[in-house]
């Protein structure tokens, strides 16, 4: 589903974020990068929809080199969870997780409803919290939110980065 070749992704200044790294992420497999702070997950996870383009080496998507597909299209085949969760704080909880569905343009009411369906699974009550803002909610259920837009258009890939890795 996912393969890395011999990426590397270095900055001028010198640094070197991933180092030659290959390896192969198969459909239904779940992989979790350990490792220190600095050594290159987040550089890893944004090389796969391209928020970081790598310096060397070809990563592919269903055998497909993602450098040649559009970067819009293919983000939206990948629920991405970043870092600092990234609401939108001028939309409600429930706008933001029909985030996605939206842009791919389903019609209101299904898009609507596949956002409470989620926020129901990652335990908090649409009627409660779906006309909130992010900045009435706490830290972690903020996450639970990140989670639930990350899923809504059911893509084939999701990138959770940390603390979702828990
Ligand atoms: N624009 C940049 N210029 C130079 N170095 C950078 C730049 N962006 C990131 N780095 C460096 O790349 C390395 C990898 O960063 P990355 O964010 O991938 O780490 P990480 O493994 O996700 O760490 P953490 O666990 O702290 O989130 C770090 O050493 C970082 O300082
Ligand atoms: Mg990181």
């Amino acid at each position: 589903m996912i393969r890395f070749e011999h990426v590397t992704k270095s900055y001028a200044d010198g640094t070197t974020a991933v180092d030659d790294l290959s390896f192969e992420v198969a459909e239904g497999e779940l992989v979790t990068l350990v490792g220190p702070s600095g050594c290159g997950k987040t550089t890893t996870m944004k090389m796969v929809n391209r928020l970081i383009e790598p310096t060397a080496g070809r990563i592919y998507l269903d055998g497909a080199d993602i450098s040649t597909i559009d970067p819009v299209e293919l983000r939206r085949r990948i629920g991405y969870v970043i870092q600092q969760v990234g609401l939108f704080p001028h939309k409600t909880v429930l706008e933001n997780t029909a985030t996605v569905p939206h842009l791919l343009g389903w019609p209101r009411k299904k898009a609507r409803d596949r956002a409470a369906e989620l926020l129901d699974l990652v335990g908090l009550d649409p009627s409660q919290y779906g006309d909130r803002y992010p900045e009435q909610l706490s830290g972690g259920q903020r996450q639970r939110v990140g989670v639930a837009r990350a899923l809504a258009a059911d893509p084939p890939v999701l990138l959770m980065d940390e603390p979702f890795g828990a």
